[in-house]
C-alpha cells in the first residue's frame, strides 16, 4: 500500500515537472522575470552592447526587438544571419538562443545552446525592457 502511494506521488511529481517544462517552453516572455534576466544577460554582455550602439564581438542589441536579423548597419554579419531575415521578437529569439547553430546554420555567434527555457524567458523579458 505504502509503495503504491509513493509511486503515485512520484508519477504526479513527474507529470508536474513535464507540465512546468512545457508551459515555460511555450510561455510568452511577458511571463519572464526581467530582473533575473539581467543576470542571465551577463553571458551576452562581453559580445553585445545594449545601450550605446557600439559593436563588440557581436552587433549591438540596442533596438534589437522588431529589427530584422543581420541589418544593424555598423556590423559585418555572416551571410547566414542576413539570409535568415527573421524579425527578432520573443518567439524568434527564444528559438535562436535555444540552438543558435541550428537556427541559422553558418552564423558566427559562438554561443552554446541555452537549454533552460526559464533562463531564455527571463533574458527575453529583460531585453524587451532594456534593449532600446
Ligand atoms: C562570443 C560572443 C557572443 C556571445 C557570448 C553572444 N553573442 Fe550574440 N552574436 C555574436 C556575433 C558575432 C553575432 C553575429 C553573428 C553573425 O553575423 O553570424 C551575434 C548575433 C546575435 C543576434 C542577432 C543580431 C542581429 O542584429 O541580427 C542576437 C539577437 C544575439 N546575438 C543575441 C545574443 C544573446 C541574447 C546572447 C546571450 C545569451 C548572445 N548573443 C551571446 C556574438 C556573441
Amino acid at each position: 500500500m505504502k509503495r503504491i502511494v509513493l509511486s503515485g506521488a512520484a508519477v504526479l511529481a513527474l507529470a508536474g515537472a513535464t507540465f512546468a517544462g512545457f508551459t515555460s517552453a511555450s510561455a510568452q516572455s511577458a511571463e519572464g522575470d526581467a530582473a533575473r534576466g539581467k543576470t542571465v544577460y551577463a553571458r551576452c554582455a562581453a559580445c553585445h552592447d545594449l545601450n550605446t550602439g557600439a559593436t563588440r564581438l557581436g552587433p549591438s542589441l540596442k533596438g534589437v526587438m522588431g529589427r530584422t536579423s543581420g541589418t544593424s548597419p555598423s556590423f559585418n554579419y555572416s551571410q547566414a544571419l542576413k539570409d535568415k531575415a527573421v524579425v527578432w521578437n520573443s518567439a524568434s529569439l527564444d528559438q535562436f538562443l535555444a540552438a543558435p547553430a541550428k537556427y541559422a546554420p553558418g552564423n558566427r555567434m559562438a554561443f552554446p545552446p541555452m537549454a533552460n527555457a526559464t533562463d531564455r524567458a527571463d533574458l527575453i523579458a529583460f531585453l524587451e525592457q532594456s534593449a532600446r
